[in-house]
């Protein structure tokens, strides 16, 4: 038996349009599985690989998770689902999360949204005993001075990944969480472009260099897998030792 074989399985990524998510997409797809992806744009022409965006043998959706209304409405292509990846994110720089409007805006699409995505595919991971997967952050674990609703919305995913592995394990969905480090993404752009800032960044890391889409695919992998058939609520740090 091979437990990485996802063929016939369908996943949904929620942020599976670019970055992490989109790492995680592409890894369940070139395991077998049929692989929808959202994000915020009209269609999937309208992003690029230099983005970071790989959207080739993935089914795109628009879905803006920072509207309730919009969630609640999504139909989605299918009729069944594995696994739902919950891989959306939002940041807000020059302390635009100290104004009330950027910290709701903030915790709408990080947190909020985690629940509303969750609630509304609760019954079709039931009926296929399935997993629930929620991309938090090493942030989580630390304060992160300029971005407190960053903060505040990524420690209030890992207490929701607890608290639903409790809650739903009864009905046969085991939900966990990752927790990424620094990573490459379109996110990070702030940090990854500026030479002295991303030399200080990886000093800091033990594993000396940035995390790749494809490392938090791993886990996600192993979490979505018969090989964690006995890990609820837990929340993987995959970050090469960052915040050791
Ligand atoms: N990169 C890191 O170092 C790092 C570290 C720790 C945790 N994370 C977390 O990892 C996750 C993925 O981030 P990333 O680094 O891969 O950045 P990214 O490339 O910008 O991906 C973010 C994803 O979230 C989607 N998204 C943002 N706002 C949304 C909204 N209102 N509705 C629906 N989708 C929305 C984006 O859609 P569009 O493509 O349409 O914008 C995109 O698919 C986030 O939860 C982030 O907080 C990242």
């Amino acid at each position: 038996m091979n437990e990485l074989d996802f063929s016939g399985k369908q996943i949904l990524v929620v942020g599976g349009s670019s970055g992490i998510g989109n790492g995680i997409a592409q890894a369940f797809r070139g395991r077998g599985a049929r692989v929808q992806v959202c994000g915020t744009r009209a269609s999937a022409s309208d992003y690029s690989p230099e983005e970071g965006s790989h959207l080739d043998g993935l089914d795109y959706a628009r879905l803006d998770v920072g509207d309730p209304k919009a969630v609640e409405n999504f139909k989605p292509s299918f009729d069944r689902l594995d696994v739902l990846v919950l891989a959306q994110g939002a940041v807000i720089y020059r302390r635009g999360e100290f104004a009330m409007d950027g910290f709701r805006k903030v915790l709408e699409v990080n947190l909020m949204s985690l629940m509303a995505c969750a609630g509304k595919f609760h019954d079709m991971l039931t009926a296929a005993r399935g997993s629930l997967i929620i991309v938090s952050s090493t942030a989580a674990y630390h304060s992160t001075k300029g971005n407190p609703a960053y903060n505040a919305s990524k420690t209030g995913a890992m207490g929701l990944t607890r608290t639903l592995g409790q809650a739903w394990a009864e009905d046969g969905i085991r939900v966990n969480g990752i927790a990424p480090g620094l990573v490459d993404t379109k996110m990070t752009k702030v940090t990854t472009s500026n030479p002295q800032r991303l030399e200080g960044a990886i000093e800091r890391i033990p594993l000396k260099r940035l995390g790749t889409p494809a490392d938090m695919a791993g886990a996600a992998l192993f979490l979505a897998s018969p090989l964690s058939s006995y890990i609820v609520g837990q929340t993987l740090i995959v970050d090469g030792g960052l915040i050791l």
